[in-house]
């Protein structure tokens, strides 16, 4: 069963305070109205251009990513800024895979950074941008680097429970990124 991750929000009711990063700025949206930043970053041992590639490479997200577990491209291709995406998002949720569509704001391989938002059901009640950036530490070493804030464009207030659920998938996100990263990079040495 899917849900859209719109419903999804609009059914929690509780006060947002403690998040574990501090709001961070997303490029369509600064920092105004900002609810909370869900962050994760980890050390790869892989380029980070290997790493962007992965990264970008959303037709593949089913073989490695267990929070992301599928991509479906809604808009023609290639992936291109501008992009319509439909994420299923596993782990936010017990019994059921949720979705969310997102919009490509931005890919920049020079700078090997990422970044796509929330595409917004109207009305809307949250906004959503999420950079992931990739920094090389070397030439076999790289630092990921993804937060994604959630922005209040309704007044709506986000359960504390799902504040931690995101900030756990996107760490657990990393990880695979990693491992992923790191294995095609050992495969290839
Ligand atoms: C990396 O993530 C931790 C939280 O897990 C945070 O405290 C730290 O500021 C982050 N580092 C960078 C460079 O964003
Ligand atoms: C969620 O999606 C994954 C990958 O498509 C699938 O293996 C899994 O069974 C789904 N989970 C649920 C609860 O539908
Ligand atoms: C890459 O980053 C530099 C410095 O932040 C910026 O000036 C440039 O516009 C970026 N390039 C792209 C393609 O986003």
């Amino acid at each position: 069963m899917k849900i859209v991750t719109a419903l999804l929000f609009s059914i929690f009711a509780s006060s947002a305070q403690s998040a574990i990063c501090p709001i961070l700025s997303t490029p369509s949206y600064g920092t105004k109205d900002a609810i909370f930043t869900a962050c994760s970053n980890i050390t790869i041992d892989a380029p980070a251009d290997l790493v962007y590639k992965i990264l970008t490479d959303f037709d593949s997200y089913h073989e490695w990513n267990t929070f992301v577990v599928n991509v479906e491209l809604l808009s023609t291709p290639p992936y291109q800024v501008g992009s319509r995406m439909r994420f299923t998002d596993a782990n936010l949720f017990p019994l059921f895979n949720t979705t969310s569509d997102e919009i490509i704001t931005s890919l920049s391989p020079e700078n090997t950074t990422a970044v796509w938002r929330y595409d917004i059901p109207t009305p809307a009640l949250i906004l959503a941008e999420h950079v992931s950036q990739l920094t090389s530490l070397g030439e076999s070493q790289s630092f990921y680097n993804s937060w994604e804030t959630y922005y209040r464009a309704a007044s709506l207030l986000v359960d504390i429970t799902l504040q931690e659920k995101l900030i756990s998938a996107f760490e657990q996100q990393g990880k695979d990124l990693k491992q992923r990263a790191e294995s095609l990079q050992t495969t290839k040495a």
